[in-house]
């Protein structure tokens, strides 16, 4: 049976002044009613035959996720509660435990929480034919045509034909550097990683073992010694701590013989920055987008987001992100938004 399994356990720095450590952007209503967290749980729960879904998050946003959970009325294959961060190859390998311990048999389909998916139709195509070569014991990844070169993205290059729709992946890079990323864009046979993957739980596992065997070792006694709180899974913190910190990307798709590609065209963009919000966001003829209580003039290319607090003006500027918040103020190029970090990071040294 199909788990979907929804990674939540990111930070989302990069949305400051408006994600924070308590209140992550997958937790955000950025567009709409819903945040992207809850957008991802009822794109999952739409799959034909899937299972209800596991997220993996930190213990410290447990209440959160309940709540969006209830909100949206969709009930939850497991809520598991890491008490410390260690990055998506052990957040998969406790889903994986989870699902296994009910379904031997179990397909998992990792989902991060903070991805806009505009086709839906298409992306269940691709979902249907990855299941299917996940069956022959591929791990799945779903592959997007690049349009730039991004250096925060995964690049994969694809082998032979397998059916299905799918390819052999020939080459697995995670985050190459500027150059890397601007030759393989250039030479048109890379695709980007999404980031969601599809396999059988147990070839994961199996996986890890040959792989990343320290992760599955800390992960298995993590799993072991957790206590069940209704929907709540609390892990166990001393044997998690104990696991290695590392994503999936490296310590298993760029080392793994079984990786599979399904190229998809499902409208996929990774909510990472001020920059992409804007470039998925629906804008006016001047090219803004606002929020809230803004009064522009002579403005184009920019998002301004106001709080519930004051409203903004803008006269004669382009190019521009302007986020309020109750206690902090972002002003930015839109193109220099990727070092949002940079602010994160001074304020983390701070204290
Ligand atoms: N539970 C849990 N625990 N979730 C985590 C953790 C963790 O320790 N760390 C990250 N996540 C979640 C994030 O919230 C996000 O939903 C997802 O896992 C992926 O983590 P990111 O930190 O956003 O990864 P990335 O964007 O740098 O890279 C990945 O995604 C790219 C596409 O967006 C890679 O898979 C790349 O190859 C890919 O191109
Ligand atoms: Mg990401």
């Amino acid at each position: 049976m199909l788990h979907p399994v929804i990674l939540s356990g990111g930070s989302g720095t990069r949305l400051w002044p408006l994600s924070r450590q308590n209140q992550p952007k997958q937790f955000l209503a950025l567009m709409g009613d819903h945040s992207l967290y809850q957008e991802t749980v009822q794109r999952a729960n739409q799959l034909p035959a899937a299972q209800p879904p596991v997220t993996v998050c930190s213990e410290e946003h447990r209440f959160m996720v309940g709540e969006q959970l209830q909100a949206v009325g969709i009930a939850s294959g497991g809520i598991l509660l890491e008490p410390v961060a260690r990055s998506t190859a052990p957040a998969i390998a406790l889903a994986a435990l989870h699902v296994l311990a009910r379904d031997p048999e179990a397909t998992l389909l990792v989902m991060p929480a903070d991805h806009l998916i505009a086709d839906e139709t298409a992306f269940r195509e691709a979902v249907s034919a990855a299941a299917r070569l996940a069956e022959d014991g591929w791990l799945v990844t779903f592959g997007i045509t690049p349009d730039y070169a991004e250096t925060g993205y995964g690049y994969i290059l694809r082998g032979e034909g397998l059916g299905e729709g799918g390819y052999r992946v020939q080459r697995f890079v995670e985050k190459p550097d500027l150059a890397t990323a601007e030759r393989y864009v250039a030479e048109g046979v890379y695709a980007w990683n999404s980031g969601m993957f599809l396999f059988r739980a147990r070839r994961y596992l199996d996986e890890l073992a040959q792989h990343a065997p320290a992760i599955l070792q800390a992960a298995q006694a993590a799993y072991a010694s957790s206590k069940a709180d209704l929907d709540f899974m609390r892990i166990d913190r001393d044997a998690f701590a104990a696991s290695p910190s590392d994503s999936i990307d490296y310590a298993v798709m760029e080392k793994t013989s079984r990786a599979a590609v399904v190229p998809v065209s499902c409208g996929w963009s990774d909510i990472g920055s001020w920059s992409s919000l804007w470039s998925v966001a629906e804008r006016d003829g001047d090219g803004n987008r606002y929020e809230g209580d803004v009064i522009a003039v002579d403005t184009r290319d920019s998002l301004v987001r106001a709080s519930d607090r004051r409203m903004i003006a803008t006269i004669g500027v382009e190019d521009l992100v302007i986020v309020d918040t109750a206690d902090a103020t972002l002003v930015a190029r839109k193109d220099r938004v990727q070092d949002v970090k940079a602010v994160v990071d001074r304020l983390k040294a701070a204290g």
